[in-house]
């Protein structure tokens, strides 16, 4: 009950006691200490406040009849995933309390107990649900404050895909994003949160060929404890993460059959079931999924399941090859040079004949290889303006002949030359292999896998250039 004279809340509680007294004196203690504090006499009720969804902390007693506190905070986590919760138990039910805490309460007092006591648990609850919450935003505030989820580049191809992204980002659609590797579907995936409803709470990534399937799906539903061996404790899965927020399914082609039909289930009852566990509880997840495949060709040749198919494509958003919108090398080019200027101490600009020379490849790697490119040459390059030679480009790739506007030989002859006083070609390839590996290690710590997945290699040819390179993988990180 707030009013303009009341100072800000320090949380929000609901106390429940079927016994008045008991129900007046911890309420009135609470509200005394500048907590926002509802009551309820019996779980029904409880539920019906906490189906508005605005209680951070429940505080109930467990024997109460007809519904009693285990069930009151089981039906409570399902309407209110983010719930903490404090038990009250009576001296001598430490059994039930210890249910109660497998169930996802967070923690329990004995009655009759002591104000400072009680106080110091509802703190320490509610400082958990701030860093819950902390923890949820920094990765959207980063983005936000980067500017990381604009897409850059105002090519017909690309004004069509943001004018459908903007449209079906105010809606809770399921998104399916298509495009090659390294054409921005993740930023796409971004961009449409950033852009959506949900945009304050969280965005949650998960790559499903970078795990492997058992790990997948305790990391997607979540687990029970003792669901199998090596769950000593009850996890919530990234769908429960993601509640109120998006679920970004990366590579979704990479999964198996029982993992296809598991994520079907999910998605037509709108309730995820944790590994190990009957009951199943709702969650407002808005998904979107990516696939760097075919995948109708995947449907038709039955390695992806069609009903999943048509589930996950409520709207498609098709994300073209650069190659096809080469016009948007300069911007992007430009763009990633900015970045990169912002984190060092020099000032590079791009020269015309370098942007030219760019505009003649076809990128394979599409967005992620010119972006690459621009760091290793802002990186490696002796002078400020940066020149045809500071990017060395597949020669197979490129779509003109191998010369630069100026009619000399293209870079990667030049570079090699005896004549060069520079470093040599094997050099320079092998200083910028350096640069892009630690950048991307950088980037993603111990999850070699994205590490492999972003520079376009194999986990095995990642090792082995590390390796050579005399590289050490970041602590932690799997062996081979
Ligand atoms: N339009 C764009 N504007 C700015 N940056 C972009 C754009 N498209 C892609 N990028 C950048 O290029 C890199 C690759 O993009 P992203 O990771 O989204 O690609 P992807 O399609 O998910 O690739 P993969 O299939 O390999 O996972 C990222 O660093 C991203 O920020
Ligand atoms: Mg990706």
């Amino acid at each position: 009950m707030t009013d303009a004279t009341t100072p800000i809340s320090k949380g929000r509680i609901l106390v429940v006691d079927d016994q008045r007294n008991m129900r007046a004196t911890t309420a009135m203690l609470l509200h005394d200490d500048g907590y926002t504090v509802s009551q309820a006499a019996t779980g029904e009720e409880a539920l019906a406040v906490l189906a508005k969804g605005q209680v951070d902390l429940l505080l109930t007693d467990l024997k109460m009849e007809p519904m009693d506190g285990l069930t009151l905070l089981r039906r409570g986590l399902e309407v209110s995933p983010r719930l903490q919760a404090i038990m009250m138990t009576a001296f001598g039910s430490i059994e039930s309390a210890v249910e109660a805490m497998r169930l996802g309460a967070y923690d329990y007092v004995t009655k009759p107990f002591k104000d400072g006591e009680l106080r110091y648990r509802v703190e320490r609850a509610l400082e958990r649900t701030k860093l819950q919450m902390a923890v949820d935003n920094f990765a959207n505030q980063f983005y936000q404050q980067h500017n990381l989820s604009a897409l850059v580049g105002r090519s017909q191809a690309m004004r069509e895909l943001t004018t459908r992204l903007m449209r079906v980002a105010q809606s809770d659609a399921t998104v399916l994003i298509q495009g090659e590797s390294g054409t921005g579907k993740e930023l796409v995936a971004r961009a449409l949160h950033a852009h959506s409803r949900r945009s304050g709470r969280p965005f949650v990534p998960v790559n499903c060929s970078a795990i492997s399937e058992t790990l997948l799906e305790s990391e997607l539903f979540g687990h029970a404890k003792g669901a199998f061996t090596g769950a000593v404790k009850t996890r919530r899965g990234l769908f429960e993460e993601a509640d109120g927020g998006t679920l970004f399914i990366d590579e979704v082609t990479e999964t198996s059959p029982t993992f296809q039909s598991k994520l079907l289930r999910t998605l037509q009852d709108g309730e995820v079931r944790r590994v190990g566990e009957s009951t199943a509880m709702r969650v407002d997840t808005r998904i979107a999924a990516a696939t760097n495949r075919d995948i109708e060709l995947e449907v038709r040749e039955k390695r992806f399941r069609q009903d999943l198919y048509y589930r996950l494509n409520v709207v498609m958003l098709r994300v073209p090859p650069l190659r096809e919108r080469l016009e948007d090398v300069p911007a992007l080019a430009e763009h990633f040079l900015q970045r990169s200027n912002a984190r060092s101490p020099r000032a590079r600009r791009l020269s015309a004949t370098a942007l030219e020379h760019l505009m003649t490849y076809n990128f394979p790697g599409n967005v992620r290889e010119l972006e690459n490119l621009v760091e290793q040459a802002a990186a490696l390059a002796e002078a400020d303006e940066l020149q045809p030679e500071d990017f060395p480009l597949r020669p197979q790739s490129r779509v003109l002949p191998a010369t630069t506007a100026s009619g000399l030989p293209s870079a990667d002859v030049r570079a090699g030359s005896p004549e060069a006083t520079g470093p040599t070609l094997a050099e320079v390839v092998e200083e910028a292999e350096r640069r892009a590996i630690v950048q991307a290690l950088e980037r993603h710590g111990v999850d070699l896998a994205r590490v492999a997945d972003e520079l376009g290699v194999s986990s095995t040819t990642l090792w082995r250039k590390m390796k050579r390179l005399n590289l050490r993988p970041p602590a932690g990180a799997p062996r081979e």
